[in-house]
């Protein structure tokens, strides 16, 4: 067999002209079979011609198939009348994808074709959107990128047709290459895609591990950028810091709680009208702004603002002027500027396929940053987002105003009143219009209003619904309906390359709201405008496990709750979990109380408690990160993942694995003091007391007291978990109190594990030597550690060294690093006979010279 098996043929007509309703067939098509590597497959059903819409290379380049593979872990087969494929892993001879005799169907507007599935499959992924990981039978996941506070089942922010199914233990991925809406019905023992434009460019991963099938998917799609050290710290947030000096209150407020905090956000409030790249000349002066700024930095923390990717119409301002020069805007179907409506009034938005978009926001970047030196970039709004239903038009003269928050409204309810406001007119435009379009294009209408609709916000509500018409266009006339999905990615990378440019020698880091597979090259992203009720808190762990199978790990819910206020027993709860969220951000509406963690006196005890375990464990979510970032590997995980098999882990959606040795079992009910969780196979010991809950060669679920003051953290035997030995403030700090090992054994005494150092900052393809990876075997009370020593800095050496497990311990232990040998005396070791627990601290081992 060759190693890149590629054949081409014609699908001949088939299931002819059902559903005329919905437009003609294409007959001509093509299919294009890729294996691309011994775990990877392509199947490609696309028009002979290639005239359809089709993801450019440029906008999400995809690994290519390997040349050099002999072997693969699966076979193709196909029928010609009518048409149908499988995908075979030929490990176990199970179709992972079999589309033989369902329907396939394959129009201008309307594509569908169906895949065999078990009974009571388990799918995971598909979205965005809020609720369980787990996709439920009887229901259609849409696929659509929208601005909606986070409505249970529906479209949300993101675009992500991937899903990795469990089947008999083993897992695979699908992925569909496709940025147009799509509906994906899980029904009737199958899984039906109806997608209304593009092709059907599908990769199916053959896993057979969860873990394998989200490294071969990120694999394709690109690995997820190495993150700043600092973007792993605390990040405090709200939507009304309108003043410097409420900043620097809240700064300060941080700082005389003494709880870890190292990055400071601003919302929209600190613009001149909210226009992106200027700056409030009375509330935030840049020379004010600047010297706030840089005496974050004196404290070793970071600052990070919001942009919003629509440009205020207004004439004399240079971001609109430039743009309107250089023809940089979306465009409307008659060749004007698309108008939305957003926050500083009428926008119009940058086309990120024009060749000189890029210059433009480069150096529009430039300009801004070099007044204020911004650590970080959040990109919001960028669905695209609108106020208004399509375009603007003749109604522009009347809602030019700037944005005026008032009341205790949520951002639905504001941008409702906006709608409300102009509602009956804009549906008496719309109705207008579509008459107009009838008569004179036929395919505006089709592009406005396809022949299926996909259920987008639940309610099959238009395309176009607060977000532009679907025949504005781009550069080569790529219209919003074929690229809508790739907006919020696209500006995602084009900051990324833009900040990049400006500091060659920084990881950029920024946050977005809107992200498209391949996102996690350039973004990490944040679950959206949520609630502060108790179910928005549950939403929050299958909305991080999703990107976790995504390739997004940077991911977080916002703490205690967007919208609404947050009670005191909700924001303890909700610090305990943000804890152990990847990206870890308390953010708030405006005129909302206050909900910083230093605002209710039992809070501030609590989330500094946390927040300090949170960075004590910073070298092990750092090492977490390398590994996804050179490899795919997620950072968080479903029990699933560590238990395929096993169907008691299957609908688990509310525990969470950090890396492969942390358990949390947090607790999500109110005045609840007791949590029942999951514990897999082996031992699992308290994280912080070293007492054994429970040991056994089966899993077991268990009620775990849960007090107030807790959240359940457990750690499996058999590994080794770098930590820092003390938090301080920031991370920075955190960094030079050197590290502590924290070995849990498994039933043989072994254990592993692993670190990895570097200064934080410096993007990864320039650190050269410059970084520590180190193995760590731990086995009859001696610690190996192996690896890369390059990175050293003031914390580079181990302190302290603590074995859980150790009921067997007879006073002995040697830590070697690389050929040096320490043999540390007993009496330097306390070991607490009765838990199982040794502790040796002070031991200075430099990671450098041993
Ligand atoms: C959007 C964002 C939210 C932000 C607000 C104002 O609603 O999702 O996080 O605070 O806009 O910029």
């Amino acid at each position: 067999m060759s190693s890149n098996y590629d054949i081409k043929l014609n699908i001949p007509k088939n299931n002819k002209n059902i559903i005329p309703e919905f437009g003609a067939d294409i007959n001509d098509l093509s299919l294009t079979v890729e294996y691309q590597t011994p775990y990877r497959i392509r199947v490609c059903i696309s028009d002979v011609e290639e005239k359809r819409w089709r993801i450019p290379d440029s906008v999400v380049p995809l690994d290519k198939a390997r040349s050099d593979v002999k072997e693969f872990n699966y076979d193709f087969g196909y029928e010609n009348n009518p048409f149908g494929f499988y995908v075979n892993r030929k490990s176990d001879g199970e179709k992972v994808f079999d589309t033989i005799s369902e329907r396939f169907i394959f129009k201008d507007q309307y594509i569908e074709i169906s895949t065999k599935l078990p009974k009571k499959s388990n799918i995971y992924g598909l979205g965005e959107i809020t609720g369980p990981l787990k996709r439920e039978e009887g229901k259609r996941t849409t696929i659509w990128t929208r601005d909606a506070p986070c409505p249970v089942g529906e479209n949300v922010y993101g675009a992500h047709p991937f899903y990795m199914e469990l089947r008999k233990g083993k897992a695979h991925g699908v992925f569909l290459f496709n940025s147009n809406g799509m509906d994906i019905l899980y029904e009737d023992g199958k899984l039906t895609y109806k997608v209304i434009g593009g092709i059907l460019d599908f990769y199916i991963f053959l896993g057979p591990s969860p873990i394998e099938v989200v490294e071969q998917y990120s694999e394709l799609i690109g690995y997820p950028c190495l993150i700043p050290y600092w973007s792993l710290g605390f990040h405090q947030c709200r939507w009304g810091y309108n003043t410097i000096l409420k900043l620097e209150d809240m700064v300060d407020q941080y700082k005389e709680a003494k709880i870890p905090m190292d990055v400071v956000w601003i919302d929209i409030d600190y613009m001149d009208s909210y226009k992106l790249f200027t700056y409030d000349p009375t509330r935030f002066p840049v020379d004010k702004f600047s010297e706030f700024v840089a005496k974050l930095h004196q404290n070793h923390q970071k600052f990070v603002a919001i942009v919003d990717p629509g440009v205020k119409v207004e004439k004399g301002y240079k971001p609109y002027d430039e743009g309107v020069e250089k023809n940089l805007f979306i465009k409307r179907a008659d060749g004007k500027d698309y108008m939305g409506k957003v926050w500083p009034g009428i926008t119009v938005f940058p086309d990120w396929f024009h060749p000189e978009v890029e210059q433009y926001w480069t150096e529009s970047f430039r300009h801004w940053l070099s007044q204020v030196p911004i650590d970080g970039i959040w990109i919001d709004m960028n669905e695209i987002a609108s106020f208004i239903d399509g375009d603007l038009g003749n109604l522009s003269h009347q809602v030019n105003e700037v944005f005026i928050p008032t009341g205790d409204q949520t951002v639905d309810d504001m941008a409702n009143t906006v709608v409300n406001r102009f509602s009956i007119t804009q549906t008496i435009k719309n109705l207008f219009s579509k008459l107009v379009c009838i008569i004179t294009f036929k395919k505006y209408l089709s592009v406005n209003n396809p022949p299926y609709a996909i259920n987008n916000a639940g309610i099959e509500a238009p395309l176009f619904t607060r977000t532009s018409p679907m025949d504005a266009f781009h550069h080569t006339g790529i219209t919003e309906y074929n690229a809508h999905n790739l907006f919020g990615h696209m500006e995602a990378s084009m900051t990324h390359r833009a900040l990049r440019t400006i500091r060659p020698e920084k990881r950029p880091f920024i946050l977005s709201r809107s992200t498209f597979p391949s996102s996690g090259r350039y973004t990490a992203h944040w679950l959206g405008d949520n609630y502060s009720q108790w179910d928005n808190l549950i939403h929050s762990i299958p909305g991080m496990l999703a990107f976790q199978l995504f390739s997004i790990p940077l991911v977080g819910a916002d703490i205690c709750g967007f919208n609404g206020k947050c009670e005191e027993e909700l924001a303890i709860r909700w610090i305990q979990l943000g804890a152990f969220y990847p990206f870890s951000r308390n953010h708030n509406m405006i005129n909302m109380p206050g909900q910083e963690c230093y605002q209710w006196e039992k809070v501030k005890q609590i989330s500094k408690n946390w927040l300090e375990v949170r960075y004590t464990l910073l070298p092990y979510w750092y090492t977490t990160f390398y590994h996804a970032a050179i490899k795919g590997t997620p950072v968080l995980r479903p029990l699933w993942f560590m238990e395929p098999e096993n169907e008691d882990t299957w609908n688990i959606d509310q525990q969470f694995l950090v890396g492969e040795g942390l358990l949390i079992t947090p607790v999500t009910t109110e005045k609840a003091i007791k949590v029942k969780g999951y514990y897999p196979s082996g031992i699992w010991y308290d994280f912080f007391t070293g007492v054994k809950l429970l040991q056994g060669d089966k899993g077991q679920w268990k009620e775990i007291d849960a007090p107030l003051e807790i959240i359940p953290v457990h750690i499996h035997g058999g590994k080794i978990i770098p930590l820092h030995c003390r938090a301080s403030l920031t991370t920075f700090e955190s960094r030079a109190n050197g590290i502590k090992l924290l070995v849990a054994l498994d039933k043989e005494g072994k254990a592993k594990g692993g670190l990895y150092l570097d200064d934080g900052e410096t993007p990864l393809e320039q650190i050269k030597d410059k970084y520590t990876f180190i193995n760590f075997i731990a086995e009859d009370f001696a610690l190996k550690c192996n690896g890369i020593f390059g990175y050293e800095d003031q914390g580079t050496f181990i302190d302290e060294i603590i074995i859980f497990g150790t009921s067997k311990y007879e006073g002995q232990l040697i830590v070697k690093i690389g050929e040096n040998e320490k043999s540390i005396e007993k009496e330097n070791i306390e070991w607490e006979k009765d838990i199982g627990k040794l502790a040796i601290k002070g031991l200075g081992i430099d990671l450098k010279n041993g």
